[in-house]
C-alpha cells in the first residue's frame, strides 16, 4: 500500500446547489479526477485528519466505483473511521441518522436524489455535517472555492475494500466499519412508532403497495412494511436496487409514478399507495382514487402528532418551505405553535431544529421529516400515515376530507418549466423582480394582487441572509403565486411556478382545473411567452 498524492487541475464548475453537487454522471466519468479533485476539496475544507465519517450511495451508475475512490482517499489522508452500509448503500435518512446516532463528524452521501440514473442520467456528491444535516451555504461555498484552486489530491495504492457483509477492517490509521444500516434505520422506526399498532392494521387485511423505483429504499421497505410489520409478500415492488433504477425517473409524483397511479385509481386498489425517491428522502402517498398533496400530508401529520408514540411531548413549532402551500400554517394557528417559512431546500430547516424551535417540517416536493434526524424522511412519513390509519380506523380520503372541513383546502398544483436556457430564465426573473414596485393593486385572474416581494429569508438562529429565494405574489382571496428557478438541476435551468387556490367550502374541484386561471394569468404575468417561448409547463405535479 502506497500513498501518492496526484497532480491535477480544478475544475470551475463545482458548485453545490440546492443539493449538493449535481452533475450528468457523463461529467465525473469524462473529466479526468472530477471526483477526487470536489472529494479532495472537501476533505481539505473539513480537515479530514483525525475525522469520523459515514459514507454512503443509493445504488445508481458510478456508486460502488466512487465509493472505493473515496475510501481510498480517507485513509491516505488519516480519517480516523468510515462508516458504511452493506454493500456502501445508505439511504439520506439512514445517513443522517447514522451520523447523529454515532455522534460522527459528517457524512457523504453519493446520489441525485430523484434525478434519473445510469450512464446517461445524473450523480451528486452532498456533504453532511455532525448534525446530519445538509451543510449549510457558507461550507458548501468553501468546498466550491477549494475545489477551484486545488492543484492535487492524495490516494493510496491498494486494492478495493471488501463491503459485502458487516464487520470492521483497518488500513494505516483508517477503521472502515460496515453496518447492517438497514436494520439500525428500522429498530429506529420502531422507537418512533408503535409498530404493533400498524401490525394489527395489516392482520385485519389492509393492504399496501409501495414501489421502490429500484432505488436504495426497496431493503428497508422490505424489512419495515413486509417482515417486521406484515404487510403481505409482494406489498413492495421494484424492491431491487439498480444502476439505472430500472430505466424509470424515481421521482414519487404524478408524473413520474405512472404505474403506482394507475394503479391505486384502478378498481381494486389497495388501501395505501406509497413511493419514494432514489435516495429515500421524498415520499408518495395515495388512498383508494385518491392522492395526498406534500403540503397537506404535512399538515396532517402534525395535526395528528398525538397518535404517534414518539411525539408525545410539546411542540414549540413547526416549518414550511416558502413555495409550499399553507395547510400548515393553519394547523400550526389552530394548536399555537410558531411557523417558520424557509428558503427551498432542506438544509434551511437544520438550524431551526438543531434550536428546538421546530418538530416538523415539510416541502411541497413531496418531503416531510421530523427532529428524528437533519433530512426529509420518507418511510418515516409512510409509517406516519399508517399509524393514522391504524388508529383511527378511517381510510386516506376520510382523513384528508375531514381535514379540509376543519381548516379549508389549499388547491396545490406546481408547473416546471424545464430545458430554458440559464440566461432566459434569468431574463423570466428579472423582468419580474422590475414589475414588483407597481403590482399592488392590480387586477388578477378574479381577484386583486394585495402585495409581491421577492423572498429574502434571515435564519432566526443564526442570523445567516439568503437573498433571491423566490417572487411571491398574494392576491386578496387568500390565493397565492411564486416563481423560483430551481436549484438541482444539471442541464439549462428550469422555472417553477406554484399555484395556491384557498377554498374554505368547495373541496369538488380537480387542483389543475382550480389553479388554471391563476396559471393563465402567472403566465401572462412573466411574459414567458415573449421572453422565454414557452407557455405550458413540462411537467405539472
Ligand atoms: C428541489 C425541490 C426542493 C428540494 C430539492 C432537493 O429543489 O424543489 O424542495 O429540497 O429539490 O430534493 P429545486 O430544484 O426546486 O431547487
Ligand atoms: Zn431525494
Amino acid at each position: 500500500m502506497q500513498i501518492k498524492t496526484v497532480q491535477t487541475t480544478p475544475f470551475q464548475d463545482q458548485k453545490m446547489g440546492t443539493s449538493g453537487l449535481r452533475k450528468k454522471t457523463k461529467v465525473f466519468l469524462e473529466n479526468k479526477n472530477y471526483l477526487e479533485n470536489f472529494i479532495q476539496a472537501i476533505f481539505n475544507v473539513i480537515d479530514v485528519k483525525g475525522k469520523r465519517l459515514v459514507l454512503g450511495g443509493d445504488g445508481r451508475y458510478f456508486n460502488k466505483e466512487a465509493i472505493q475512490i473515496i475510501l481510498k482517499m480517507a485513509i491516505s489522508s488519516n480519517a480516523k473511521e468510515i462508516l458504511l452500509g452493506i454493500n456502501g448503500y445508505l439511504s439520506t435518512p439512514a445517513l443522517s441518522f447514522e451520523v447523529r446516532n454515532n455522534h460522527f463528524d459528517g457524512g457523504i452521501i453519493l446520489t441525485a436524489s430523484h434525478n434519473p440514473g445510469g450512464m446517461n442520467g445524473d450523480f451528486g456528491v452532498k456533504f453532511n455535517g455532525s448534525n446530519g444535516a445538509p451543510a449549510p451555504e457558507n461550507l458548501t461555498t468553501a468546498f466550491t472555492e477549494e475545489s477551484k484552486k486545488i492543484s492535487a489530491f492524495q490516494t493510496i495504492e491498494m486494492p478495493d475494500i471488501a463491503l459485502d457483509k458487516e464487520g470492521v477492517q483497518i488500513f494505516e490509521n483508517t477503521t472502515i466499519r460496515v453496518v447492517d444500516a438497514v436494520k439500525d434505520y428500522a429498530d429506529f422506526m420502531e422507537t418512533i412508532f408503535d409498530f404493533d399498532v400498524i401490525r394489527a392494521l395489516f392482520k385485519k387485511g389492509f393492504t399496501m403497495h409501495y414501489d421502490a423505483f429500484n432505488a436504495v429504499t426497496g431493503p428497508y421497505a422490505k424489512e419495515i412494511f413486509e417482515n417486521r410489520l406484515g404487510a403481505s409478500a409482494g406489498s413492495v415492488v421494484n424492491a431491487e436496487p439498480l444502476p439505472d433504477f430500472g430505466g424509470r425517473h424515481p421521482d414519487p409524483n404524478l408524473t413520474y409514478a405512472k404505474d403506482l397511479v394507475c394503479l391505486m385509481y384502478s378498481e381494486n386498489s389497495p388501501d395505501f399507495g406509497a413511493a419514494a425517491d432514489g435516495d429515500g428522502d421524498r415520499y408518495m402517498v395515495l388512498g383508494k382514487s385518491f392522492f395526498v398533496t406534500p403540503a397537506d400530508s404535512v399538515a396532517i401529520l402534525a395535526d395528528n402528532a398525538g397518535l404517534v408514540k414518539g411525539y408525545q411531548g410539546d411542540i414549540s413549532g413547526v416549518a414550511r418551505s416558502m413555495p409550499t402551500a399553507t395547510p400548515l400554517d393553519r394547523v400550526a394557528k389552530a394548536h399555537g405553535w410558531d411557523l417558520y417559512e424557509v428558503p427551498t431546500g432542506w438544509k434551511f430547516f437544520g438550524s431551526l431544529l438543531d434550536a428546538g424551535r421546530i418538530l416538523f417540517c415539510g416541502e411541497e416536493s413531496f418531503s416531510a421529516s421530523s427532529s428524528h434526524i437533519r433530512e426529509k424522511d420518507g418511510i418515516w412519513a409512510l409509517l406516519f400515515w399508517l399509524t393514522i390509519l391504524a388508529k383511527t380506523g378511517k381510510s386516506v380520503e376520510q382523513i384528508v376530507h375531514e381535514h379540509w372541513q376543519k381548516y379549508g383546502r389549499s388547491y396545490a398544483v406546481r408547473y416546471d418549466f424545464e430545458n430554458l436556457t440559464v440566461q432566459k430564465a434569468d431574463e423570466v426573473m428579472e423582468n419580474l423582480r422590475q414589475k414588483l414596485p407597481t403590482l399592488t393593486g392590480q387586477n388578477f385572474a378574479d381577484t386583486i394582487i394585495e402585495k409581491a416581494d421577492e423572498f429574502t429569508y434571515t435564519d432566526p438562529v443564526n442570523g445567516a441572509v439568503s437573498a433571491h429565494q423566490g417572487i411571491r405574489i398574494f392576491l386578496q382571496n387568500g390565493s397565492r403565486i411564486v416563481f423560483r428557478i430551481s436549484g438541482t438541476g444539471t442541464q439549462g435551468a428550469t422555472i417553477r411556478l406554484y399555484l395556491e387556490k384557498y377554498e374554505k367550502n368547495d373541496f369538488s374541484k380537480k387542483a389543475t382545473e382550480a389553479v388554471q386561471d391563476l396559471a393563465d394569468n402567472a403566465i401572462k404575468l412573466a411574459s414567458l411567452k415573449q421572453i422565454a417561448g414557452i407557455d405550458t409547463p413540462s411537467v405539472i405535479t
